[in-house]
């Protein structure tokens, strides 16, 4: 079969490293990837949100598959135009991507689902949002309702810094509509965790837990980016706990959902506060994380095609997704000044020979090619991947090939994966 991958950052490379594996996929395209990808599938220019050109392509090159990467391709409803055309597409409906594309909409869920999160409000006019942050004094959490690239959540320490991301957001706009609503909620204490399902809209299969290290420095420290590594299985979820999210979170969503009249297909995302065993959710989102899906695909045995023609044919229930035993880490490879203003187009050195260290796969996020050379090109460049029978072989490994990698300016977290290495040793 044809497949084309729609994204191009560090999850594409793996979902195209894994889809390649799929003994049913004959040719392999992605729009528009990047260098990686491009040494194991065929790149086209195109946009994840030019909707058209996608479908265009899809219908002329005879996709028998696609699949999207981004939320912002769902949010513009690619599922919904794809189908409409009888073409078969991975990935759920806008009127389901709302779960991320509007913190608002998720939250009213979330309330009318009884899952567990913090208390909210949501804000039209800055003056009232201010008003209730003196009220209700710091911490506070600030959130714009639409997308922001993981960059549109404030956790507030003090009244004034919560002023000043209203301020950011509603008057100066910064994120532009997506700013026009904005959530305030209760600062939550305890671990993160990504829990991510596989689901048909009906039966709901689990994947293996990762843990993702959103601040930009080490010891958690600076702001928040949109990954800065990640790491498969996470200690913190423990089984009773995963099963508990199963049934106390994804269940009554999908149910909730169905009762709006939206059958959710596709990968569903639970960012989790996790606190003496009992799970907040702090966000869901509608596709797998990025750079969670780089260790989490690395652990998946099963044939993902297999997996993907089941949801979308909705036979879930008839598939044993089988994973991996051991542990996998993803350490990311920044560009200087991330997440704010950085450079492209630093060479980079040492990627084959981080490779040749066995169980190492380097997945390429922010990356090009320029007069035979591997470039940045992106805040995130690279995200090296390791499995190991346990995290603490995976980790030594993955730092072992980080080490073989330089670009003028780089910049990664030394501490991806330590809190698992605390946790499983006491
Ligand atoms: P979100 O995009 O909603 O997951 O928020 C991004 C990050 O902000 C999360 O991964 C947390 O680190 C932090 N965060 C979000 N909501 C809260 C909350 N209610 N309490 C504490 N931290 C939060
Ligand atoms: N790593 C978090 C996300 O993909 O949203």
């Amino acid at each position: 079969m044809n497949v084309l991958v729609i994204g191009s950052g560090g999850r594409e490379h793996a979902l195209v490293w894994k889809i390649r594996q799929s003994k049913r996929v004959k040719k392999l395209f992605c729009a528009p990837g990047n260098a990686g990808i491009a040494e194991e599938a065929e790149c086209v220019n195109i946009q994840p949100d030019n909707v058209d050109a996608l479908l265009s392509f899809a219908k002329e090159r005879k996709i028998d598959l696609t699949v999207v990467g981004p939320e912002l391709s769902l949010s513009l409803g690619i599922a919904d135009r794809f189908e409409k055309e009888g073409l078969r597409i991975f990935g759920p409906k806008a009127s389901a991507a709302k779960l991320e594309c509007s913190k608002a909409f998720s939250k009213e869920m979330m309330a009318k689902c009884n899952i567990p999160t913090a208390a909210f409000k949501t804000f039209t006019s800055s003056k009232d949002a201010k008003e209730y942050i003196k009220e209700k004094g710091a911490p506070l959490v600030i959130k714009a309702d639409g997308l922001a690239a993981g960059k549109g959540v404030v956790v507030a320490e003090s009244e004034d810094e919560a002023i000043n991301a209203i301020t950011d957001m509603m008057e100066k706009r910064i994120f532009g509509d997506a700013g026009n609503k904005v959530i305030i909620e209760d600062c939550l204490k305890g671990e993160e965790a990504s829990f991510m399902v596989f689901t048909d809209g009906t039966t709901i299969v689990p994947m293996v837990s990762a843990q993702d290290h959103k601040r930009v420095f080490d010891n958690d420290k600076g702001p928040n980016t949109g990954g800065m590594g990640a790491y498969s299985p996470a200690p913190v979820v423990s089984d009773a706990l995963a099963d508990k999210v199963i049934n106390d979170v994804f269940k009554p969503l999908i149910s909730g959902l169905k009762r709006e009249g939206i059958n959710y297909k596709g990968v569903l995302y639970a960012g989790l506060m996790i606190d003496d065993n009992q799970q907040n959710v702090l966000e869901f989102n509608c596709r797998f994380g990025d750079p969670e899906a780089q260790p989490i695909l690395f652990r998946l045995k099963s044939d993902i095609i297999e997996i993907m023609e089941a949801i979308i044919d909705n036979r879930l229930s008839d598939i044993d997704v089988q994973w991996n035993q051991g542990a996998s880490v993803c350490v990311v490879i920044a560009s200087k000044g991330y997440p704010g203003n950085y450079e492209n187009g630093k060479v980079i050195n040492g990627i084959d020979e981080a490779e040749k260290i066995t169980g190492v796969k380097v997945f390429h996020a922010g990356t090009a090619k320029k007069d035979n050379n591997i470039v940045t090109a992106g805040g995130r460049v690279l995200g090296v991947t390791a499995s190991g029978i346990d995290i603490n072989e995976a980790v030594r490994t993955a730092y072992k090939a980080v080490e073989k990698i330089k670009f003028e300016g780089m910049h990664y977290r030394r501490d991806i994966a330590s809190k698992a290495l605390s946790l499983t040793a006491n």
